[in-house]
């Protein structure tokens, strides 16, 4: 497939809309400075007549590209020459019946299905991201990459950089930002670690100048290319539904990479005839995280055909310096006030009939533990999937039988130190969850403490066995 004609970047902003060749490097619009998408000319791709031929591919799984969950759809994101493409088996993930979260949000059994993203290679869902970022980058030559991260993203980076040896790899953190889950997988990985004294948007400031200055490839989810890899979680999604449409997808939101992907692919599926509908979606922020809920549903920030209204947003961002109010959540995955895809995933809400939540730390560390009890292991910022969807059907957005799809975005063992202070209720870090606003504990699973007398194990044993 002659992938330079078939491809192109497209600036975002109807008013200007300027296209530009894929083996360019750019994050930004080089005319008006707006985010840019990879898009096509479909009447060139020999894009599959039902989506049921992909799943084919699970029978030539000894074939690299085949066996990758990204590149498996790689008609769906054809801008790679198949020679180029870095795989490390990313993609092999599941989505799963929880009817122990289905009863926690008050829905009926087998209608509450988790996308277990924490599957993945360096265990978070950038890596679907991170292989199409990376093949970008072999294909323009690049070689050294760079993002800021609250970790999975530097976690991520790292591990392609280090697998492959293709290129050098620079990750910007803020210092004391990151967990140590994360933090160990970028030293480890080998990357050269920044830590900066400051937050993820500090970092995410400082990586854009360092990249423009120093030209280094920017591997942020600003990277319209990385993106493209995202959407595959959409086609899996579909996959292990036997390709229907489910009622809604729910995501956390951060920097709004995972909510612009989804948007984008779904558009494209009902372009090219292969789904009938789309679902709805829902975008939950950490209530100390909250920029988009606050755009979108306090000041009523919208799509509007592209011509989105950048003094709400400017205004905003000037109260948030004027009070000096920092992103705060345990969720520190998702602890950032200026979302770089803030754009883009208000087209995705614009196109999926979409809304906007908000949840406590209480609330998401008790989703958590109940995700945990029905045994799936994610992180805290995963578990505001979760939280979301129970405030939504407490506030009947969410109807009994609706089916609902809610992306665990990453590993639990990524961020350990929460769920250890939630369930010990250990002094050294109740402090930190108290801080938090994190008073409860209903959920916890207490480690019971007993001398090293077998008699006494026994006993303990007993006192905690529950009735027959
Ligand atoms: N969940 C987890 C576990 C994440 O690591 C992130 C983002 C998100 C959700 C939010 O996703 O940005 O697509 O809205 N983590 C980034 C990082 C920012 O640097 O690892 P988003």
């Amino acid at each position: 497939m002659p992938a330079s004609e078939t491809a192109f970047q497209r600036c975002l902003n109807p008013a200007c809309r300027e296209t530009y060749s894929v083996a360019e490097v750019l994050t930004r619009c080089p005319a008006c400075g707006d985010l840019l998408d990879v898009d096509y000319d479909w009447s060139r791709v020999k894009v599959p007549g039902s989506l049921r031929e992909f799943e084919a591919r699970w029978s030539q799984r000894l074939d690299p590209l085949a066996y990758s969950g990204v590149w498996r759809f790689r008609e769906l994101l054809p801008f790679a020459p198949d020679n180029q493409i870095v795989t490390i088996g990313e993609g092999q993930t599941q989505l799963r019946s929880s009817d122990h979260v289905a009863r926690y949000c008050d829905l009926p059994e087998g209608t509450v299905l988790l996308q277990y993203e924490g599957l993945n290679p360096s265990g978070s869902f950038k890596d679907n991201g991170m292989t199409a970022a990376s093949t970008h980058a072999r294909m323009t030559g690049a070689r050294q990459a760079a993002c800021a991260s609250t970790g999975n993203t530097s976690a991520s980076l790292a591990i392609y950089g280090g697998t492959t040896g293709l290129f050098g790899v620079v990750v910007f953190v803020g210092s004391g930002k990151i967990s140590y889950g994360k933090l160990s997988q970028a030293l480890d990985y080998g990357a050269l670690t920044i830590q900066i004294r400051g937050d993820f948007d500090d970092a995410m400031r400082q990586v854009q100048a360092v990249c423009k200055e120093a030209r280094i490839y920017l591997c942020n989810s600003l990277n319209p290319f990385r993106l493209e890899g995202q959407k595959t979680i959409i086609y899996r999604i579909l996959e292990s539904l036997g390709w229907e449409v489910p009622d809604w997808i729910v995501v956390p939101g951060g920097n709004l990479g995972n909510s612009s992907s989804f948007g984008k692919a779904l558009a494209e599926l009902k372009h090219l005839g292969l789904i009938p509908r789309l679902p709805r979606l829902a975008v939950i922020n950490a209530a100390g995280a909250d920029t988009l809920y606050e755009l979108h549903e306090r000041r009523g920030l919208r799509w509007n055909n592209g011509q989105v209204d950048q003094a709400t947003i400017d205004s905003y961002y000037a109260e948030l310096d004027a009070s000096g109010r920092r992103a705060e959540t345990l969720a520190t995955a998702i602890q950032i006030s200026r979302p770089v895809n803030l754009k883009k995933a208000l087209r995705a809400l614009d196109l999926c009939d979409g809304v906007v939540r908000r949840v406590s730390d209480q609330e998401i560390l008790d989703a958590k533990a109940q995700i945990g009890a029905g045994g799936f292991g994610c992180e805290p910022a995963s578990a505001a999937s979760v939280a979301g969807v129970r405030l939504l059907r407490r506030e009947g957005v969410i109807a009994p039988g609706e089916r609902v799809v809610c992306i665990l975005t990453a590993h639990q063992l990524k961020d350990p130190t929460a769920t250890v202070a939630y369930h010990t209720g250990d002094p050294a870090s109740r402090d930190e969850l108290l801080r938090h606003g994190v008073e409860r504990a209903p959920f916890a699973n207490r480690p019971v403490a007993v001398p090293n007398e077998l008699d006494q194990i026994l006993r303990a044993i007993e006192a905690a066995a529950v009735p027959a």
